[in-house]
C-alpha cells in the first residue's frame, strides 16, 4: 500500500476513538518512525480539523518526530526533577558530544537526540532512555559510556 493509503487505513481503524487524533498521530509515527509532511493534510480532512490544528498538535508534543530518527535514539529526560539532579549539564554534554541539537540526528544518522519530559525515575534521576532501555543516575561518566558504545 502507498503511504497515503496506509495513512487512510490507520485513520479508518482509530477515527470512531473519542480524541481521534492523538491515537492516529501515535499509530502514524509507529508505522512511519516519524510523522510525514503530507500525512497531516490526509488526517486533517479525515477528521474535519484544519491543516493548522494538525500541525499544532504534532509540534506541542515532544513525542512526534518531523523526521525520521537515527539509528540510535536517545532521549534525555528535561523535566523538573531530573533537571535538579544534574539533567540540565548532560544536555549539555550530549549535544556536545554529539554535535547536534534536541530533535537532530546526527550526519551520519547514527543518532537522533530527544528530549523527553519524564520516563518515571524521578526519584533516580537524571534519567535516560536509550533505544528504548532506561538509565537511572546518569551522570557524566555514564553519558559518555553510552554514547561510546555506540560508536561515537
Ligand atoms: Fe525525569 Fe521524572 S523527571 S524521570
Amino acid at each position: 500500500a502507498s503511504a497515503k493509503e496506509r495513512i487512510l487505513e490507520i485513520v479508518a481503524d482509530c477515527r470512531s476513538l473519542e480524541g481521534p487524533l492523538l491515537p492516529i498521530l501515535h499509530a502514524v509515527q509507529h508505522e512511519f518512525g516519524y510523522i510525514p509532511e503530507g500525512a497531516k493534510p490526509v488526517i486533517a480532512s479525515a477528521l474535519n480539523l484544519s491543516r493548522a490544528e494538525v500541525h499544532g498538535t504534532v509540534t506541542f508534543y515532544p513525542d512526534f518526530r518531523a523526521h525520521p530518527a537515527g539509528r540510535h535514539v536517545l532521549k534525555l529526560c528535561r523535566a523538573e526533577a531530573c533537571q535538579a539532579l544534574g539533567g540540565h549539564a548532560l544536555g549539555d554534554q550530549a549535544r556536545a558530544m554529539l554535535g547536534i541539537d534536541w530533535h537532530e540526528t546526527a550526519a551520519d544518522g547514527t543518532i537522533t537526540l530527544e528530549p523527553v519530559f519524564c520516563l518515571g525515575l524521578c526519584a533516580c534521576g537524571p534519567a535516560a532512555m536509550l533505544d528504548g532501555e532506561l538509565h537511572a543516575r546518569l551522570d557524566a561518566d555514564g553519558l559518555a559510556e553510552l554514547i561510546t558504545e555506540i560508536g561515537r
